[in-house]
């Protein structure tokens, strides 16, 4: 019986497209893992759904006045669709507003229900006065209390990766009206962490501490030493699904409760449509279950999710849980609310044919045990350089040289010398190495020993030659030829994993499909022949075209363009300011005036020294923006000056006052400046 596995990745959120960061981490490596493992004969489910539950997708609905079944069938559609078009081979592509999906969360919160797994408890939770609202993941933002950052929400933070609960956050503030949140009872149902984190413990800290990514241990071990404590799997919302148990009336279960049992139905949907057994899939002990997430998922996959299937009791546990590190574009974080991203459906139309190439590059660059950066340049380095001058190349040579030379028709080879033996033994060696990487997540280094296999046939066919020895010895290159076209055979099957329409495309070019042989890996590891003489295979066409300066240039441009949008939009968006009385501010005196001399304070890169007519008196005021103007540039502007400020000795010199500056979007400063033309004395009071 083929080993059966069941391989899962990431519910994306349906609150918008996907981009390059999404098939880096999860889609591409879920999607190499899957097709080389039925091409090694493997039983596998390859699972996927869109998580249409959660506060982000009301969060959109909102803000676009629409209703969060809306958001979530128009995003459902574009990322299925996204993920057809780059090939990615999902068995089942399911979502978690599907009835199979509502009813098997359903049952499984009553199976914890009912075993008594739940602590079911009234607590005070935050609550929005203003908008009539509890607060919880989303909707609230506040200090981490584990690392400090100040923007976590009330589940995970971002920044560290804990999950929490939106109690535990430091100074919480309402993500829908802004509002200090007040604390309201209400009841909820907790998933007691800390009971099973002995289990945790010996099962990942200890037992896995050698064949999981070093990464994953490490923040396990991490929330484990800080200690579990009971989190709850409810919610006061209503976009989600009902609490199917009694006192759960308009309550819905927390998103992360839900979303990973999508992995599931999306199973039971498939299984059902092929007429297959599901439960195979999730209860055999023997069968293989693998997570394919991002690192901002790996609590809710190594922590949260396996405590549910082992409370269930009726589950196998994942194999492993290999998370990526995140994928930069040109040197910043990707951000959807920034547009700083390279969107897939963008990508599709302006490089209609190019699905393999996006694919090898953010394969070969992959965020394996680092976060990486994705850049034009190299982009298109890497298709020039290795799939056009490599790949491509040596398909092409091949091809047109059976062509010119046999009609296209395979040579039958003549006697083998050692460097042909040699070729045909690393060939036969590939398919080995290759499996070695993937089996171990490493999904770079199976991509360079793809790209040496046709390095090597490259290699070969330039050390021998064929072109030269056509005019001496016949015989001698219809060996040649017979030994290049088994490496490009080999090529097609090794590569579909990583490309797979190129692999499709030359495939047919070799007319694969008109053969009896074992195309397999299994095939090419014993040494079977996989293209016989006689065989006529296709004149073809290039794998792989050019990309040239002026349409990586392009791609620059637009990511400038939405760079300089975003620093226009940022430099008004810094948080307000703790409120303050009137008699605060009106303790501030800002008067016009007017600047009379001004010199840079020697010694030092960014003071100037100025006088300044106040109206009241002429006053030194000393400022540090010599690095943004000259003293002559500010002699004569009017400014407005604070003038009770108390005095400061700056380098010695008494500054008796402040300038009023503003930064524009480049960060450069401007003055605050009184329009001359309505004729503001100096002295004026500003108010
Ligand atoms: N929607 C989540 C995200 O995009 C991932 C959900 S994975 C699942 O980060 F396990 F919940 F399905
Ligand atoms: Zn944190």
């Amino acid at each position: 019986m083929a080993q059966r596995i069941t391989i899962t990745a990431a519910l994306p959120y349906t609150n918008g497209p996907i981009h390059i960061g999404h098939l880096a981490g999860v889609y591409v490596p879920s999607d190499i893992y899957a097709r080389y493992l039925r091409l090694k004969e493997y039983d596998v489910a390859f699972i996927c759904g869109s998580d249409e539950h959660g506060v982000p997708i009301t969060i959109k609905a909102k803000k676009e006045g629409v209703s969060p079944q809306d958001i979530v069938d128009k995003y459902h559609i574009m990322i299925r669709d996204a993920f057809t078009e780059f090939g990615i081979s999902f068995d089942n592509y399911s979502r978690t507003s599907s009835a199979v999906h509502h009813k098997t969360a359903s049952e499984f919160f009553k199976t914890l229900y009912e075993k008594g797994e739940f602590i079911e408890k009234e607590t005070e939770q935050l609550y929005d006065e203003e908008s009539g609202q509890f607060l919880a993941d989303r909707f609230v933002v506040g200090t981490c209390p584990k690392c400090g950052y100040e923007e976590s929400y009330g589940d995970q933070c971002e920044n560290c990766g804990t999950s929490h609960n939106a109690t535990d956050l430091i100074n919480p503030k309402s993500a829908i009206s802004g509002a200090r949140p007040t604390l309201k009872k209400t009841k909820h149902w907790f998933l007691p962490l800390d009971r099973y984190q002995d289990f945790l413990k010996d099962w990942i800290v200890i037992g896995h501490k050698s064949d999981w990514k070093p990464n994953v241990v490490g923040q396990v071990k991490s929330w484990i030493d800080d200690g579990l404590r009971p989190r709850a799997v409810t919610r006061d919302l209503d976009w989600g699904i009902p609490v199917p148990v009694e006192g759960g009336e308009g309550k819905v279960l927390y998103v992360w409760f839900d979303a990973p049992i999508g992995y599931i139905s999306s199973t039971i949907e498939w299984a059902e449509r092929e007429g297959k057994d599901w439960e195979p899939y999730w209860k055999d002990k023997d069968t293989k279950l693998v997570h394919f997430i991002g690192k901002d998922n790996i609590v809710f996959h190594c922590i949260i999710f396996p405590v549910m299937l082992k409370a269930h009791g009726d589950y196998i546990l994942p194999e492993n849980v290999p998370a990526n590190e995140f994928l930069n574009l040109e040197g910043n974080k990707l951000s959807t609310s920034k547009n700083w991203a390279v969107w897939l459906h963008e990508y599709l139309k302006e490089f209609p044919d190019k699905q393999d190439v996006l694919r090898y590059v953010l394969t070969a660059n992959a965020p394996e045990s680092k976060d990486n950066d994705f850049t034009w340049k190299d982009f298109q380095a890497r298709n020039n350089n290795e799939l056009v001058a490599i790949f491509g190349n040596f398909i092409n040579r091949v091809v047109v040289l059976t062509k010119k030379y046999y009609d296209s028709v395979v040579p039958e080879p003549g006697f083998l010398l050692e460097q042909d033996k040699y070729a045909l033994e690393a060939l036969k060696a590939y398919p080995k190495i290759i499996s070695n990487a993937i089996e171990r997540y490493r999904f770079r280094e199976a991509s360079q020993e793809l790209m040496n296999l046709a390095r090597l046939g490259n290699k070969y066919l330039a050390d021998e030659e064929p072109w030269k020895l056509i005019k001496t010895d016949e015989e001698r290159v219809k060996s040649i030829m017979y030994v290049a076209l088994q490496i490009a055979a080999g090529l097609a099957i090794v590569s579909e994993p990583f490309l797979p329409f190129t692999a499709d495309k030359l495939k047919k070019i070799l007319r694969a499909f008109a053969l009896e042989s074992d195309w397999t890996w299994r095939g090419i590891q014993e040494g079977r022949e996989l293209l016989p003489a006689g065989h006529t295979i296709e004149p073809g066409e290039l794998l792989f075209t050019k990309i040239e300066d002026g349409e990586i240039e392009a791609q620059i441009e637009k990511l400038k363009t939405s760079k300089e949008k975003n620093e226009s939009e940022q430099s008004v968006v810094d948080p307000q300011k703790e409120t303050i009385g009137w008699d605060d501010f009106a303790k501030l005196d800002m008067r016009v005036g007017t600047i009379l001399t001004a010199e840079k304070m020697p010694k030092t890169k960014k003071l100037l020294v100025m006088t300044v007519d106040t109206g009241i008196d002429k006053r030194t005021i000393v400022s540090g923006i010599a690095e943004h103007f000259t003293a002559e540039e500010v002699i004569g502007k009017r400014v407005v000056v604070l003038v009770n400020l108390a005095p400061r000795a700056l380098r010695g010199v008494e500054s008796q006052g402040m300038i009023l500056l503003a930064e524009d979007a480049d960060g450069k400063l401007i003055f605050v400046n009184p329009d001359e033309k309505d004729g503001l004395l100096n002295g004026l009071k500003i108010s």
